[in-house]
């Protein structure tokens, strides 16, 4: 498991750098951590932020040798300063790609601006459907309105929340004797898959944004 995010001294530092940004469990940060070992992801984590000092994917970041920030906007004089703490500690960092994985705080618009079409985010929810809200409420919803077919969608972070061009999307389907947890956990095994393998085809260029969509150009 170590050595997942970087290995100095292996040539690993000089794969693009990404940074992923946690208020939670982690558990995409470890999909992620996985991918790269398995050489499915050419990149290392070059940051972890948590906007809270209690994520267990601190932790987590730990164990993969990955270095870690706690920026809480609450500890910060206004949102404001708290996006310009995280704008800095990115570009010390050297990402050129950030990764929203379970992050609570809505982003300041300058730390938006400043990475145009570098964050992306995962959103337990086949979007625009069940937009807004943390996990377990988009899937909560979900259940609620009885869809048969729900997901996770990757997507550009923009100013208006979880209305960003979509890059990718997976569904799953909803089953008759299905609860918040059970429908949860089928989609966050999609997310698993779905966000590293989004990660390695933003890196590989060939991704570009035409108006609302989201275009991938062939390779070669
Ligand atoms: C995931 O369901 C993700 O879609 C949502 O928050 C949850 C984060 O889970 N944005 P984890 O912290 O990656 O385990």
């Amino acid at each position: 498991m170590s050595g997942a995010a970087s290995a100095p001294g292996t040539g690993e530092e000089t794969l693009p750098a990404i940074a992923v940004l946690v208020s939670g469990r982690g558990s995409n940060l470890g999909a992620i951590c996985e991918a790269i070992a398995r050489g499915e992801v050419r990149a290392r984590v070059a940051l972890v932020v948590s906007s809270r000092h209690d994520a267990p994917a601190l932790d987590r970041a730990v164990s993969y040798g990955i270095a870690c920030r706690v920026i809480a906007p609450k500890e910060y004089a206004s949102r404001a300063e708290a996006g310009a703490a995280l704008v800095q500690a990115i570009c010390e960092a050297g990402a050129q790609l950030i990764v929203l994985a379970g992050y609570k705080p809505i982003l300041d618009s300058y730390v938006i601006q400043s990475f145009p079409q570098g964050i992306i985010n995962i959103h337990p929810s086949l979007l625009p459907a069940f937009a807004g809200g943390m996990a377990p409420r988009p899937q909560a919803e979900a259940l609620a309105a009885g869809v048969k077919l729900t997901g996770c969608t990757v997507h550009f972070v923009t100013e208006d929340v979880d209305a960003g061009p979509i890059i990718a999307q997976a569904s799953v389907p909803v089953l008759d004797d299905d609860t918040v947890e059970s429908l949860s956990e089928r989609i966050l095994a999609e997310e698993h898959r779905l966000l590293p393998a989004t990660i390695a085809r933003l890196l590989s260029g060939r991704v570009h944004v035409e108006g609302r969509r989201v275009i991938v150009s062939p390779a070669g």
